[in-house]
């Protein structure tokens, strides 16, 4: 069974200037243990799709159709008692630009412990080796546990909300623009832990960025969004070799070695600290 299905996805923002169809007729999968790469320009509804998936649309925001089943159940057809227990318990997701909204005057460790507490039921007890162990799995000592915002590096504060996403074992783990902030040796870095968190508790992540390089080196699989529609999607080298969009198509322009766009790719994310390309 595909661990997540969304079907015919359409969203709306309705504002006092009228109706925005932000996302019209999303579809794709996700496996268990694989990667899907979002990506598109900005405003091109990414963030959109995937607050819908969570349903955690601003007031502006109507899901107009479809279907996401997670699991074998439509997240968008539960009741909120079983949101309740589905949200960040099954599928989870570290939001754009949250590493910069931390709380600067709380504690690193006392922000992990609210993610814990609101969405997790171990014993109070047992909360502390808790947070411990999360920042293990991200890397960060746990010493850092009583630091501030401020006294953690961008990387550190990104692996830290990375922590709170896992607080009760996803078997989705979306990532909106997680390395956007970060310099590109940061990137990599991030890029590396959650591929690595991936193979060791096997979730399946979706990583949104507008960053294609990124996809090329992490991801199996790609949706390309463009004005709110799927311009493309499929397996990694399909799409690099045999591109139908021209929205792609342009994409891919920005490399030279189109034989082999991938290790193009993957060398420059590796050794040319400004090469990494932008879509944005
Ligand atoms: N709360 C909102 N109210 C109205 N329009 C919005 C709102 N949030 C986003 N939009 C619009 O929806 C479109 C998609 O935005 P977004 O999903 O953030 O794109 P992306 O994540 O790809 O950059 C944009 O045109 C944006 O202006
Ligand atoms: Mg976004």
């Amino acid at each position: 069974m595909m661990l997540l299905s969304v079907r015919n996805l359409t969203v709306e923002y309705h504002t006092d200037t009228g109706i925005y169809r932000a996302v019209e007729g999303l579809n794709f999968d996700l496996e268990q243990g694989k990667t899907l790469g979002l990506v598109g320009e900005s405003g091109c509804g990414k963030t959109t799709a995937m607050m819908a998936l969570m349903r955690l649309l601003p007031e502006a925001g109507r899901i107009i159709s479809g279907s996401v089943i997670l699991d074998g159940r439509d997240l968008l057809r539960m009741s909120l008692a079983e949101l309740r227990e589905t949200r960040w318990k099954d599928i989870s997701m570290v939001f754009q630009g949250a590493m910069n909204a931390l709380n600067p005057v709380r504690t690193v460790g006392s922000q992990i412990r609210e993610a814990i507490r609101l969405h997790n039921s171990i014993p109070k007890g047992q909360t502390e080796k808790e947070i411990e162990k999360l920042l293990d799995y991200v890397g960060v000592a746990k010493s850092y546990k009583d630091r501030y915002p401020h006294q953690f590096s961008g990387g550190m504060r990104q692996r830290a909300m990375i922590a709170m996403a896992l607080a009760c074992q996803p078997k989705v783990l979306i990532a909106d623009e997680p390395t956007t902030a970060l310099d590109v040796m940061v990137q990599a870095q991030i890029m590396d832990l959650l591929s690595d968190l991936k193979s060791e508790f096997n979730f399946g992540i979706i990583i949104v960025t507008h960053d294609l390089g990124l996809i090329a080196e992490y991801c199996d699989k790609v949706l390309v969004m463009y004005g709110g529609r799927m311009v493309e999607y499929g397996d990694l080298n399909q799409i690099f070799h045999h591109t139908a969009h021209p929205y792609t198509q342009r994409l891919l322009q920005a490399f030279p070695d189109i034989e082999n766009p991938k290790a193009e790719l993957a060398s420059r994310i590796g050794f040319h600290p400004r090469a990494s390309t932008s879509i944005k």
